[in-house]
């Protein structure tokens, strides 16, 4: 059984959709935030998951909240972290500390569009796909191993919100299973490369 705590900032919706997809021999074992009053605190202690936050706002810089935060995730023993809509830059040691077991959820096909309002990006650039990544956390932001991938199309009348939702929906299938293939071993970093790492493609069926 590998223990994984899950680390957000807001609604939370990566995380419900990781919890209920009951992935075996795994267990939640926390749901954390840096947020008190971040929406998703509330469902996960509704479901019977042990919550509990930290705000940022009480320490006097990011390396003293970083170190309280290590502390609270290695209270729950994880196996992985999984950072879903955690809002945070992480400190080197933060990524250090947990190498090769926290991933993060990013909305964009990255490389492209490291950092924030990627789908309004996405939509100046002119571009015809986007998507979603999850990959392993290292020191460099949005830029560890990929272990997985979803592609949309963008429609010509697509605005940051349309574009969002369509993304946001291909986030919740890769999520699970990138958790899923973590768990089960399957995946294999050499490099910037992760062996087993999968594709979500459904640019066909969602414009059609
Ligand atoms: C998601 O789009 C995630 O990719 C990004 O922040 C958003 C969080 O949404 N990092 P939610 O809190 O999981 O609903």
């Amino acid at each position: 059984m590998k223990n994984i705590v899950i680390l957000i900032s807001g609604r939370g919706s990566n995380m419900q959709a990781l919890v209920k997809s009951n992935i075996p021999d795994a267990r939640i074992v926390a749901v954390l935030s840096n947020q008190p009053n971040a929406a998703g605190l509330a469902w996960a202690k509704a479901q019977g998951i042990e919550t509990a936050s930290l705000n940022h706002k009480d320490f006097p810089d990011r390396t003293s909240f970083d170190v309280a935060m290590m502390s609270l995730i290695d209270a729950y023993q994880p196996d992985l972290v999984v950072l879903a809509g955690f809002m945070r830059i992480l400190t080197p040691e933060f990524c250090r500390h947990y190498e090769g077991r926290c991933i993060n959820i990013h909305p964009s096909l990255l490389p492209a569009f490291t950092g924030l309002h990627t789908h309004r990006r996405a939509i100046e650039e002119g571009c015809r796909v986007a998507g979603c990544t999850v990959h392993f956390v290292t020191a460099e932001l949005d830029n560890g191993p990929i272990i997985a991938q979803g592609v949309v199309p963008i429609a010509d009348d697509d605005d940051e919100n349309s574009l969002a939702a369509r993304v946001l929906a291909i986030e919740h299938r890769i999520l699970p299973q990138a958790v899923a293939d973590f768990v089960s071993g399957s995946l294999k970093i050499e490099g910037k490369r992760v062996h087993n790492s999968r594709l979500v493609d459904t640019s066909i069926c969602l414009l059609s």
